[in-house]
């Protein structure tokens, strides 16, 4: 018997390039690749990788120089390491990361994942193959599903891709470029897959997509079906406790969707809707179609259908021509929306965007000075709603073993990591956990006497 060829996939970046990362193992397996937790002992490394801001594209590079090392190693032992790179850099650069880095065998792009089986034939042939194509054939229709055991070993939750790609050219975004156009795919896959997901033990399911609310997938009746219809579907499916989808555009905040968060026990009322800024002139500039009123009714429109909700953003600082006033504007949005949490960058001109190519940038410093000043705003106001949880009880459920002996670590509905020292025959299970002390990074708590009534658990905003 040939000895299993091993496979090492490393991400970067957004939840759709974990979930492509399993499709590429799960694509690879039948032929022979088993995963390695190991680089060292990889036959095939694959880099899968992020093009949204300079410093995650520079990472591929960097990684790049450790692989000829890696590469060198290999041969000295007699063995050959191939090495791909995928995801949106792949995409975006094509050739040049040949050109830049000869250690580089396929480059292959987001939608050309269910071909790797041949590329990398040919790769290792011929070397030096490149396929960034947009193809014709659904890619969904041919990549492979995970076997029981790959799924169970991915834990408890899991992303589920249901639509991709981005029609809304925000003026400082790659992504309709490197993930292209927006296309969903049926219910009656999704549903398929989730099933499987269910059916090996997976209990909390985030739909995914670069624009997850736009969703506008076939039903089984041939109509269009709505992000709010699809989650009521998979609702319904045995197993499945926890539902969460991201990211959501303001714009599409559909009313199915809204209705979805009152009626749906199990989808979670935590809800990421990035607004980049809370400046007027901004927005316009970047082309995101909404004004900071109408971000606002959105979040309102939420509340008044599930008062439980809670918010993250995500936030740009130092966009062309952002003045102080711009950036007191996010600033006061900020404390107008008391967000649980937010994600905040550094502009970062990215090449073919217009925003790049806008005169009034913003210099570094100035950049910086912003950024620190959010973010202090921004832990002001996740340690207020941490705050708030304490003496509380939340539904947990449990993902995996903690830092300590005898803890375990799972999430609360507001995706807030809680250590609680229990068995770990408890992961995979919701309980009720009191939290009893606040950590830096996580919320501690203990098991909760009595039960509880899930839905008293929540926050009221
Ligand atoms: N589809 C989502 C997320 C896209 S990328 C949305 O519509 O918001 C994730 C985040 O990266 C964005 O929300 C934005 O805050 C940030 N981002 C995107 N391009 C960027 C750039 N050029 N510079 C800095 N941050 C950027
Ligand atoms: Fe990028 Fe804007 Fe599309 Fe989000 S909505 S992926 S920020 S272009
Ligand atoms: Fe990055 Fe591509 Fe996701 S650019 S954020 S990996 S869609």
């Amino acid at each position: 018997m040939t000895r299993p060829r091993k496979l090492y996939v490393k991400s970067f970046g957004c939840q759709m390039n974990v979930y492509d990362s399993h499709r590429m193992a799960d694509m690879l397996a039948p032929e022979g690749f088993a995963e390695t937790a190991h680089i060292e002992d990889a036959d095939l490394v694959i880099l899968n990788t992020c093009h949204i801001r300079e410093k995650a594209a520079d990472k591929v590079y960097s990684e790049l120089g450790r692989m000829r090392a890696l590469k060198a190693a290999a041969a000295r032992d007699g063995r050959r390491l191939t090495v791909a790179v995928a995801g949106c850099v792949a995409q975006a650069e094509g050739e040049e990361i040949i050109r830049r880095a000869p250690v580089v065998d396929l480059v292959v792009g987001p939608q050309n994942y269910h071909r790797l089986p041949g590329l990398l034939a040919r790769a290792e042939r011929e070397g030096a193959v490149v396929d960034t194509e947009f193809p014709v054939e659904d890619k969904f229709d041919i990549l492979r599903a995970p076997s029981r055991a790959a799924t169970r070993a991915r834990g408890v939750g899991a992303f589920v891709t249901v639509q991709e790609g981005c029609d809304k050219f925000c003026t400082f975004c790659v992504v309709p470029y490197t993930r292209g156009a927006e296309v969903s795919r049926p219910v009656i896959k999704i549903v398929a897959e989730v099933e499987r997901l269910a059916d090996a033990g997976v209990r909390e399911v985030t739909l995914i997509g670069q624009n997850v609310n736009a969703y506008h997938g076939e039903g089984p009746d041939g109509a269009a079906w709505t992000l709010g219809r699809l989650l009521e579907r998979v609702a319904e499916l045995p197993g499945i406790a926890r539902l969460r989808y991201t990211t959501s555009h303001p714009c599409d905040m559909e009313a199915s969707l809204v209705a979805a968060h009152r009626d749906l026990p199990s989808l979670m009322p935590y809800l990421h809707l990035p607004v980049q800024s809370g400046s007027d002139r901004i927005l316009a500039r970047m082309n995101r179609r909404h004004t900071r009123a109408d971000y606002l009714k959105a979040i309102a429109r939420m509340r008044a259908a599930q008062p439980k909700m809670a918010f993250s953003s995500d936030f740009i600082v130092g966009f062309p021509g952002e003045s102080e006033e711009d950036f007191r504007a996010t600033l006061s949005l900020l404390d107008e929306v008391g967000y649980a949490g937010a994600f905040s960058f550094k502009y970062s001109p990215r090449p073919g965007t217009p925003a790049a190519d806008m005169p009034d940038q913003v210099p570094e410093a100035v950049k910086s000075e912003r950024l620190y000043r959010l973010q202090a705003a921004i832990d002001r106001h996740q340690a207020a709603f941490n705050a708030r949880c304490l003496g509380r009880s939340f539904e947990v459920l449990f993902e995996k073993t903690g830092r300590h002996a005898g803890q375990i670590v799972g999430r609360s509905p507001y995706l807030q990591p809680v250590q609680v020292m229990a068995p770990a025959i408890m992961i995979g299970d919701i309980a009720a956990v009191t939290i009893t002390d606040l950590g830096a990074n996580s919320l501690f708590g203990a098991l909760a006497e009595t039960r509880i009534d899930a839905d008293a658990m929540l926050m009221e905003a």
